[in-house]
């Protein structure tokens, strides 16, 4: 049972995960017309990690739950509810209860949330509304996502950017409730921008009747577009996010944002006026990963030690829907 008191949300561990392929931007020369420097100067992105044929994404996404749970020193049978945020399972019915196989987290509910480059954070703040109410305890949220799945190997303008990747965090009930704010937006007037749309064609039945049936789509993206929203849209909901804690942008300690650009980061963090090394970058080895990028980028900083129990993190993530969101919380 959960104490009334223990209505808050700690952070008590993370452990991310990726293909052992790498793919340099000098690889990707020779699939497309572009280079390292033009990549390298317009993206940040050196390299990025690519599933391989038997590599799936429950397995990557377990892999990455399982680092957490050892890091949270919490067994899987002790986890109440698990939440996938990813935009490319391997079915599509969802992904969750195979992790949640493969975990052995039998206690365990499982589901798959799906709001693209925003999920990890969109499923962040789900998960923390589960413990707040006292319904579950022991949560495990990860972001996952393979977008080499759906990317369209010939097209320069996007195959560039994306890799694979997961990344978790488990979080539980405490006295003291570090998830200090959060913010989540969506603009679906502005779902053009950035698309993994269903195509089909009918299929006839009988002479009069007939049904739609097809597949996904490669992405499209509007990069100008989505470029803009997201040096306007994301330090706004940052903004929101401190304002609802009480905290403004000189309290954080660490800007972990959606990794998509470095030029996105380097905007948003002067916008904000907040200083370089404290921004957390990771994408020029993995890309962006989608949903997994944050998760990622928050398990290696507190893995080499940068961020410590206490520091103030700033996270946000943005992308497809459109849809964008903010969460401040406190590590440990
Ligand atoms: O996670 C979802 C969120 N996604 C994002 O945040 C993406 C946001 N957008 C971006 O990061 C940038 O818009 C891109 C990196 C995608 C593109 O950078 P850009 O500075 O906006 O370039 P652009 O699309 O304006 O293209 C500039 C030029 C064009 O040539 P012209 O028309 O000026 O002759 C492109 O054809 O660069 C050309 N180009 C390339 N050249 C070499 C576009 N892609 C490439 C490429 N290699 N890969």
């Amino acid at each position: 049972m959960v104490q009334q008191t223990q209505l808050g949300v700690s952070w008590v561990g993370c452990g991310s995960a990726h293909p052992a392929m790498v793919l340099s931007n000098t690889d990707l020369s020779q699939v497309v017309d572009t280079s390292d420097e033009w990549i390298t100067t317009r993206t940040g992105i050196q390299q990025r990690y690519l599933a391989q044929g038997g590599e799936s994404l429950s397995a990557l996404a377990a892999q990455a739950g399982q680092a957490a749970l050892e890091m949270a020193q919490v067994d899987a049978t002790g986890v109440d509810l698990i939440i996938l945020a990813t935009s490319t399972p391997d079915d599509l019915f969802g992904s969750a209860s195979q992790v949640q196989a493969a975990l052995g987290a039998s206690q365990a509910v499982a589901f798959d949330l799906t709001a693209a480059c925003s999920g990890f954070v969109f499923a962040l703040v789900t998960a923390s509304q589960f413990i707040r109410t006292g319904a579950y305890r022991t949560v495990l949220v990860i972001g996952a996502d393979m977008l080499s799945r759906w990317v369209d190997w010939t097209d320069r303008r996007t195959c560039i950017l994306f890799g694979d990747g997961a990344g978790a965090v488990v979080l539980q009930a405490s006295d003291r409730d570090r998830l200090l704010g959060f913010e989540m937006r969506s603009d679906g007037t502005m779902n053009d921008c950035l698309t993994l749309a269903y195509g089909s064609e009918p299929q006839t039945l009988m002479a009069d009747k007939t049904v739609q049936q097809g597949t996904f789509q490669p992405i499209t993206m509007n990069g100008k577009e989505v470029y803009r929203f997201a040096v306007k849209r994301v330090p706004e909901v940052i903004e929101k996010a401190l304002f609802r804690g009480g905290l403004t942008a000189g309290d954080i300690d660490w800007l972990v944002l959606h990794q998509a650009n470095q030029r996105i980061l380097d905007a948003v963090a002067d916008r904000m006026g907040i200083p370089s090394e404290r921004v957390i970058s990771n994408m020029a080895r993995y890309g962006n990963t989608s949903a997994a990028s944050i998760p990622i980028a928050l398990d290696e900083a507190v893995r080499s030690g940068r961020i410590k129990a206490g520091d103030v993190i700033a996270s946000s993530g943005f992308g497809a829907g459109l849809t964008w969101g903010a969460a401040i919380f406190e590590w440990g």
